[in-house]
């Protein structure tokens, strides 16, 4: 199956299937060097792991990371990092009852229809088992992002259903378990999902990301464009419907005098590009948001067909996500992280002579003190 590798100087492969033994990745590129531990992998694999809180699907899986290969005495050594991880809670028997029946909304039929065969345990490779690996090679991304430019990524979840925040304090969203910035919402939305999970039913979310301390200059046009390379990298999440930069859909109701972002000596006026024009950063906050369609897989009865054809009511039992978007903030990061550092590298390689050009001008309005 090709299309499995991910980026041009920062390379990620990821293998493996839902139910098999193991999934894994190759991140072929890393810059030498960086200090890394398995126990490092472990918070934002935990933070993308079921079976956390009832709101989440109950597979029990450890996560636990084995580094293979690319790194000797805690640093990177600039060969291939291999990362594995053992599968220890697949149930395929789940599965048993829906192995011949494509349920809507999911890969069953388009994979069918592409490879003549596939594997139904848990969604085989399209199952979001397989984001794991994304989220362990976002940790190594993130952590080189931050040391060698400063550059943090952050996610949080921007709406679920019809809900959105009341506020935006990111220093809330790694206190419950729905990524919320808002922490006076959790109860309603504790509240929310149980009636939803009640009802048999699922629903979509939204999640943000934003990344800080950017220079300006990485992003490469025409086709490497920075929006180009996020929009790919976030559209290539399941279950994912729309990606946004900056104001996003919002731009075609706006006018052109208030959406442009004025600079002045003093800075940028304003975001709504979202830190990207022409593809290349300003060096202003770099915002993308990821919308997620409700899960698909659900013990409500829905008609279909199976692979002879015949009509059938297909009715999902097992362990799913009543709203995919809970687990999703971790893996919207991690591919934000991929492509910084993979544009950071190309950026690197190409223009690292021009240095800093002047004038550079804040990301945002630096405010007089006595104003
Ligand atoms: C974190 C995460 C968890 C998911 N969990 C489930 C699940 O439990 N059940 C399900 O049917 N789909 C789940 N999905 C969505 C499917 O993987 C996805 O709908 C399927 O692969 C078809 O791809 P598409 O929706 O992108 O077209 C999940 C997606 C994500 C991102």
């Amino acid at each position: 199956m090709a299309s499995n590798s991910f980026g041009k100087l920062f390379t990620v492969t990821t293998f493996g299937e839902s139910h098999g033994p193991a999934i894994g990745c190759v991140i072929d590129g890393c810059p030498p060097g960086l200090e890394i531990a398995p126990e490092e992998f472990r918070r934002d694999l935990d933070r993308r792991a079921t079976g956390r809180t009832r709101h989440t699907s109950q597979r029990q899986e450890s996560d636990d990371i084995e580094i293979l290969s690319g790194v000797y005495q805690g640093r990177t050594t600039g060969t291939p990092i291999a990362l594995v991880i053992r599968n220890t809670d697949a149930r395929s028997k789940d599965y048993g009852s829906i192995a011949e029946q494509f349920r809507p909304g999911h890969a069953d039929y388009t994979y069918w229809q592409k490879y003549g065969l596939r594997d139904p345990r848990g969604g085989g490779r399209s199952s979001a088992r397989e984001t794991t690996m994304r989220v362990a090679a976002g940790v190594i991304a993130k952590k080189w992002l931050a040391e060698r430019y400063g550059v943090t990524v952050r996610g949080f979840m921007s709406q679920i259903g019809e809900i959105v925040p009341n506020a935006y304090d990111l220093s809330a969203v790694e206190e419950n378990p729905f990524f919320w910035p808002a922490a006076d919402q959790v109860g309603e939305l504790e509240t929310y999902m149980d009636a939803l999970r009640k009802s048999g039913d699922s629903v979509g979310a939204r999640v943000d990301v934003v990344a800080d301390g950017l220079p300006p200059g990485w992003g490469e046009p025409i086709y490497g464009k920075l929006d180009g390379d996020l929009a790919a990298a976030l559209m290539s999440i399941n279950a994912v419907k729309g990606v946004e930069i900056g104001d996003g859909f919002a731009v075609v109701a706006s006018k052109g005098s208030e959406h442009r972002d004025q600079l002045s000596r003093s800075g940028f006026a304003s975001n709504h590009a979202g830190g990207i024009l022409g593809g290349i950063s300003t060096g202003q906050q770099l915002r993308c948001s990821t919308a997620f369609k409700p899960t698909s897989s659900l013990r409500l009865p829905v008609r279909s067909v199976d692979i002879h054809g015949n009509e059938v009511e297909v009715i999902t039992t097992g362990r799913h996500d009543p709203c995919v978007g809970i687990r999703a903030t971790p893996i919207c990061e991690a591919m934000v992280a991929l492509v910084l550092v993979d544009q950071a590298l190309r950026h690197r390689a190409q223009c690292g002579d021009v240095g800093v050009v002047s004038p550079r001008i804040p990301a945002q309005l630096e405010l007089d003190a006595d104003a």
